[in-house]
């Protein structure tokens, strides 16, 4: 390998000195300074419900944490059932991780059953951690929507991730938290530009009921591969509040082709049903009670 070029600088305050040679940018190849794509480097803690789902210790894929116990991310990020994945909470770094990061074991995925493949509805999974995880200032859950919340077109909303920079290219080391902020694109206008971009394999009409879009209609910012299952926030009454769920795009950040999100509204009823019946069978309890006190009653 040739020495880096007399011109190359680390880039920002990044901190190359844990990484090995195999890391290193390839031989002549520009430092680029887009990330996510078209983002920049988020501060640490900024996004604190962001984690990484790992599998065999390599991140696949985002998520975001709701409560102790429970993150959501994309059903297309768990093809096979039964894998050993494990979710990173308070990660920033990937390559250099700090005393902040948690990894935890998952119990279970539960991933929607309309989620039948590439594009289609149902994009959406809960991944349940072995045990609770303690809140701090670098983990914490971020606000669910209501099942009615709208996120109005032009809504200024950030997308975070690991994610590639551009559609075949990584995210360089040490792999920090990305960030880029992508306004909302409402279904219809996001579909006639998927219609008219005439991207490949795309049927007409591709961003179903349960999808949003968010980007640019010129490109440029957006999110990427291994950006799925991270979240896209809107901040509405002042509170960072799930939005979507990366899930799909044609290619990246390309004129005419938004990035798509599973939309959480959409799902929220899913989620709430999912979570409180899997959470020991508490939800129950009130219920069985009147039907055994109903019962008592009677024998007096
Ligand atoms: N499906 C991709 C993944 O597995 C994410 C695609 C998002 N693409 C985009 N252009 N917004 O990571």
């Amino acid at each position: 390998m040739k020495p880096l070029s007399p011109t190359w600088q680390p880039l920002d305050a990044l901190d190359y000195s844990s990484i090995t040679s195999a890391f290193l940018p390839a031989c002549g190849q520009p430092v680029t300074l887009s990330r996510i794509v078209g983002g920049h480097a988020a501060v640490e803690g900024s996004w604190p419900w962001q984690t990484s789902i790992l599998l065999f210790n390599s991140h696949v894929c985002g998520g975001s944490l709701i409560n102790p116990n429970w993150v959501v991310s994309a059903a297309h990020c768990f093809p096979s059932a039964g894998t050993p994945y494990e979710v990173q909470l308070g990660a920033y770094k990937l390559l250099d991780p700090s005393p902040n990061m948690v990894t935890s074991a998952v119990k279970r995925v539960i991933s929607h059953p309309d989620y039948s493949g590439d594009g289609s509805s149902g994009d959406i999974a809960l991944v349940e951690l072995n045990s609770p995880v303690n809140f701090t200032d670098y983990i914490l859950p971020v606000r669910l929507p209501t099942s009615s919340a709208e996120f109005a077109a032009d809504t200024r909303c950030w997308v975070t991730g690991w994610g590639h920079t551009k559609f075949s290219e990584q995210l360089a080391p040490p792999h920090i938290l990305q960030e880029v902020e992508v306004p909302i694109i409402d279904r219809d206008t996001c579909n006639q530009l998927y219609n008219k971009s005439k991207g490949y394999q795309l049927k007409t009409d591709p961003v179903k009921a349960d999808m949003i879009c968010a980007g640019y209609e010129e490109g440029g910012k957006d999110a990427c591969q291994g950006d799925s299952g991270g979240p896209l926030v809107c901040k509405s009454n002042g509170a960072w509040t799930l939005a979507g769920v990366v899930s799909w795009g044609e290619n990246c950040a390309q004129p005419n082709q938004p990035g798509v999100y599973t939309s959480v509204p959409f799902y929220l009823d899913w989620i709430k049903e999912n979570i409180n019946i899997n959470n020991g069978g508490l939800s129950n309890f009130p219920r069985v009670t009147l039907v055994l006190l109903t019962f008592a009653s009677a024998l007096l």
